[in-house]
């Protein structure tokens, strides 16, 4: 019996007996360092531990938290070697489940470093893959990293469709990337920049989405890439500003979010998520100053009162202050009315009587109901038509595997938005 089978019983016991030490020790032997090992032993290996199930998982998380530095450091050496070999060979185009599964796990190490100890924690620089591209020694913060191997997932997984599409199936047997491409044209009047927009968006074949976006101004016949961008900048200037009634804004005028009572169809909140997901997959960073929990709700996690406190600072310190700071008896003498203001209304809570209070009882469901009103139940439909556009363009498996503020990172970029400045224009 050779080693490869060794490696394989060893990984068939392992689920069977839903061990995940054996994972933990697989990465540390030599033998699955070297390259032509990757797709024998290091993909399935990957394979396996994404598919542990929930109590499995959650013991090897315990243990990847708590690994030394130096075992750490081999477990990602191997999967990284994994990941460069197949990236510069182009053959994660065939084993595109197995790499995705080896992200994963990267994924998993890096958020198990996180968690470490100081002592146990290995140096982020040990998660850079230089072999993808570019400088990495430009990337300082540890989401940097992240954000940057899953820009270049997103962008391979969206070949990948698109040229598996083409050449129907062709393509993997062949790996020949000189396919033509067929392209999503937008041809559109530069005075009529949302309507022509949102126009040909809604008559857009929904199978054309991932292809190469091409933009031509009406007024302007020639076709550069310098069009998409200025098509993004201006098609977001012109959405964000009231006229467009899409949005509503916090006190400051600083941010938008989606109101409460839309005047606009639902369907305008579908064709916005295309075009943000089209920005998003033509890497094209786009004005768009949207809370944190926008990003949070596309990657289906929970907004908490510090994204209240971040688009309306007034409302969420004081909802902060009567669940943290004031005493009791303080609460109870405040006769807060139980009920939301939000988006120019007040709104009833439902389960609560009119009339009643905020007290020191249930000031704790108080704030969850604000907060959950505010970010989600009130925008619930308009939200869901977004998401729904949003990933019509982008895979949601590969979005996910972004944290809330990584996708804003890849999608608004990190300047601060200057609304003074966009006033004025
Ligand atoms: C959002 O609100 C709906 C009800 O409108 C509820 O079913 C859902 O669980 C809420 N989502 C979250 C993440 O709490």
């Amino acid at each position: 019996m050779n080693i490869t089978h060794v490696v394989h019983k060893l990984l068939d016991a392992a689920k069977v007996m839903r061990c995940p030490e054996i994972f933990l020790l697989l990465p540390t032997c030599s033998i699955l360092h070297e390259q032509h090992n990757v797709i024998e032993l290091v993909l399935p290996l990957a394979v396996a531990i994404t598919d542990l199930n929930e109590t499995a998982m959650k013991s090897l998380k315990e243990y990847l938290s708590s690994m030394d530095a130096n075992i750490m450091t081999k477990h990602i050496r191997m999967w990284k070697q994994a990941l460069a070999f197949l990236l510069k060979s182009n053959l994660w185009v065939n084993y595109y489940p197995g790499m995705k599964a080896v992200l994963e796990v990267l994924k998993l190490l890096y958020r198990g470093n996180k968690r470490a100890e100081k002592s146990k924690k290995v140096p982020l620089s040990e998660f850079y893959i230089e072999e993808i591209g570019t400088t990495p020694q430009l990337l300082e913060q540890d989401v940097m990293l992240w954000m940057y191997i899953k820009c270049e997932l997103v962008k391979f997984a969206h070949q990948f469709v698109h040229i598996d599409v083409v050449s129907g199936g062709f393509f993997r047997e062949m790996c020949n990337w000189e396919v033509p491409s067929p392209i999503l044209q937008l041809k559109v009047r530069r005075t009529a920049l949302l309507e022509d927009t949102f126009r040909q968006l809604n008559n857009a074949d929904h199978d054309n989405l991932k292809k190469t976006l091409v933009v031509q101004f009406v007024e302007d016949s020639k076709l550069t890439e310098v069009n998409k961008r200025d098509f993004f900048l201006h098609t977001f200037n012109e959405l964000l500003a009231p006229k467009s009634g899409m949005f509503m804004y916090n006190d400051r005028q600083t941010m938008i979010w989606f109101p409460a009572k839309p005047t606009l169809e639902l369907k305008q909140y579908f064709l916005f998520g295309i075009l943000c997901g089209l920005a998003l997959y033509n890497n094209n960073i786009v004005h768009m100053p949207f809370p944190l929990a926008l990003f949070k709700k596309l990657v289906n996690v929970k907004p908490t009162l510090e994204d209240m406190i971040e688009f309306n600072p007034v409302i969420g310190k004081s909802l902060h202050c009567i669940l943290h700071d004031y005493p009791d008896d303080v609460v109870d003498d405040l006769n807060i009315p139980f009920c939301v203001h939000w988006d120019g209304a007040d709104v009833e809570l439902e389960s609560h009587e009119k009339g009643e209070s905020v007290t020191s009882d249930n000031k704790k469901e108080f704030v969850e109901a604000y907060v959950d009103y505010a970010l989600n139940k009130s925008v619930e439909q308009v939200f869901n038509e977004f998401k729904r556009g949003f990933y019509k363009v982008c895979d949601e498996d590969v979005v996910n595997f972004f944290q809330p503020e990584e996708l804003r990172g890849v999608m608004v970029g990190t300047e601060e938005y200057d609304w003074d400045t966009f006033r004025q224009v």
